[in-house]
C-alpha cells in the first residue's frame, strides 16, 4: 500500500501530466488560439492557429514585445494593450481580420495569470466566429425576405385592383377610336395598354414571390417545356447576336410540374443569360442527369458572360437584386420559389469564362408523360 503523502504527490504528478497534454494539445488546436504573455507584455507562446491566421512563424514572435508582434503582422485595429497585465481582463472583443483575401471574424477573450495575488502574466484567446456570425446573417436574411413578400403581397394586390379597371377603359377607349379612325391616338392608347402589361407582369411577379399561385401539376417531360420556349430565346439571342446550342436528353424520366411557372424559369435564366453576354456569346441548354443526384434530373443554362463577381453570388437570388438599370432583381427569386415548391433547387456556378445556373428536379414517381 501507498503512503497517504505518496498517493497525493502521483494524483499531483498525474494532474500536472493531464495539464501539459492539456496545454500542448491546445497549442495545436485549428479552431482557438493562444497567446500566452509575461508580466513585461512580451509574447511567451503562441500557438499554432495563432500563427496560421496571422501568418507569422512562431519563432520570430517568441520572447518579442505584443505591440511589437502587432505592428510586425500589420494589425490596424489593435483588440488589446498593456492594461491587460495590469488586470483589465476582457471578453467577447470582436476583430475583423484578413489574409490572402480571405476575412474572417474573431472574438477575443483576455486573461491575466495571478500567483500569491501577483499577476505574473495573462493569455488571450482567439475564436475565429466567422461561421457563426455567417449564419447570424442568413437568419436577418431570411427574415428580412419574409418581410418584404409580406409587404409585396399587399401592396401587389392593392394595385391590381385598379389597374384592372384601367386596363377595362383603356380597351374601351381603343375601339371608340377604332370607331372614329383616330390612328394617332390609337397608337398612344397601345403603349398605354402594353405598358399596363408590363406592369401586371411586374405584379404577378410580385404575388407569386410572397405566396405561389396555385400550381397545375401534371407529369412532363423537361423536353417538351424546353422546345415550347426555345422559339423565344433564339429570338432574343438573335437580337443580341448570341448563338443557341439545345442539348436535349429524350431518356429523361419525366417530372412533375406546372409548366406555365417551368417555362417561366427557363424564360428567366435564358434572359439573364443572353442579358448577360455580349455579342457572339453562346448560350448552352443541356439536359442532364448526373448519379449523384440520382433522384433528380439537370437543367443546365450555361452563357459565356463576364461571370457573377464572388460577392454577388450569395445575392442574385435576393429580390430586388439587380446590376441592371432597367432591372427589377425579381427573376432569380421567382425562378427560386417555383423550383423550391417543386421540390427542387437551383445552383449557381461561375466565373470569368462564364456562369451556368443548374436547376435540379426531382423525377416524377409516377406514371410517364406525354
Ligand atoms: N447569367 C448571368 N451572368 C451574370 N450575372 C447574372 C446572370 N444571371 C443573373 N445575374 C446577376 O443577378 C442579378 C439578378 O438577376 P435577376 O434575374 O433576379 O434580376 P435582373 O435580371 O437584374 O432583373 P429582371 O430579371 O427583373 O429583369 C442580375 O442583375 C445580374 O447581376
Ligand atoms: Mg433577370
Amino acid at each position: 500500500m501507498l503512503a497517504d503523502n505518496d498517493s497525493v504527490q502521483l494524483k499531483r504528478n498525474d494532474l500536472d501530466s493531464y495539464i501539459r497534454q492539456f496545454a500542448n494539445r491546445f497549442l495545436t488546436l485549428e479552431s482557438i488560439g493562444v497567446l500566452l504573455i509575461n508580466s513585461d507584455f512580451r509574447i511567451v507562446e503562441a500557438s499554432d492557429m495563432i500563427c496560421a491566421v496571422f501568418g507569422c512563424e512562431r519563432s520570430d514572435v517568441i520572447d518579442q514585445p505584443v505591440e511589437a508582434w502587432m505592428s510586425f503582422v500589420d494589425m490596424q485595429q489593435r483588440p488589446f494593450d498593456r492594461s491587460l497585465i495590469e488586470g483589465a481582463s476582457f471578453r467577447n472583443r470582436e476583430l475583423n481580420w484578413t489574409r490572402d483575401k480571405i476575412s474572417i471574424k474573431l472574438m477575443l477573450d483576455g486573461e491575466t495569470l495571478q500567483e500569491d495575488g501577483l499577476i505574473t502574466g495573462a493569455f488571450v484567446l482567439f475564436r475565429d466566429v466567422s461561421h457563426l456570425l455567417n449564419l447570424e446573417e442568413q437568419i436577418r436574411r431570411s427574415d428580412r425576405l419574409k418581410t418584404i413578400g409580406q409587404i409585396a403581397a399587399g401592396t401587389a394586390h392593392e394595385i391590381r385592383n385598379p389597374l384592372t379597371a384601367i386596363k377595362g377603359f383603356m380597351q374601351l377607349l381603343n375601339r371608340t377610336l377604332a370607331d372614329r379612325e383616330m390612328v394617332k391616338e390609337r397608337e398612344f392608347v397601345g403603349i398605354v395598354l402594353t405598358e399596363l402589361e408590363r406592369v401586371n407582369d411586374l405584379v404577378s411577379d410580385f404575388l407569386l414571390l410572397s405566396k405561389p399561385k396555385e400550381a397545375k401539376r401534371a407529369s412532363m417531360r423537361v423536353g417538351k417545356v424546353l422546345q415550347e420556349i426555345l422559339p423565344m430565346i433564339r429570338n432574343e439571342a438573335l437580337l443580341h447576336s448570341v448563338t443557341v446550342i439545345y442539348r436535349p436528353k429524350p431518356e429523361l424520366p419525366p417530372i412533375l410540374a406546372d409548366k406555365e411557372l417551368l417555362k417561366q424559369v427557363f424564360l428567366n435564366l435564358g434572359k439573364n443569360a443572353i442579358e448577360a453576354m455580349g455579342e457572339g456569346g453562346t448560350l448552352i441548354i443541356r439536359e442532364n442527369h448526373y448519379p449523384y443526384e440520382s433522384d433528380k434530373i439537370a437543367i443546365e443554362i450555361q452563357d459565356t458572360g463576364p461571370g457573377i463577381p464572388p460577392d454577388f453570388l450569395d445575392k442574385v437570388f435576393d429580390p430586388f437584386f439587380t446590376t441592371k438599370p432597367q432591372g427589377t432583381g425579381l427573376g432569380l427569386s421567382v425562378c427560386q420559389r417555383i423550383v423550391h415548391d417543386l421540390g427542387g433547387s437551383i445552383e449557381v456556378l461561375s466565373s470569368e469564362e462564364g456562369t451556368k445556373f443548374i436547376v435540379w428536379i426531382p423525377y416524377d414517381g409516377g406514371e410517364r408523360g406525354d
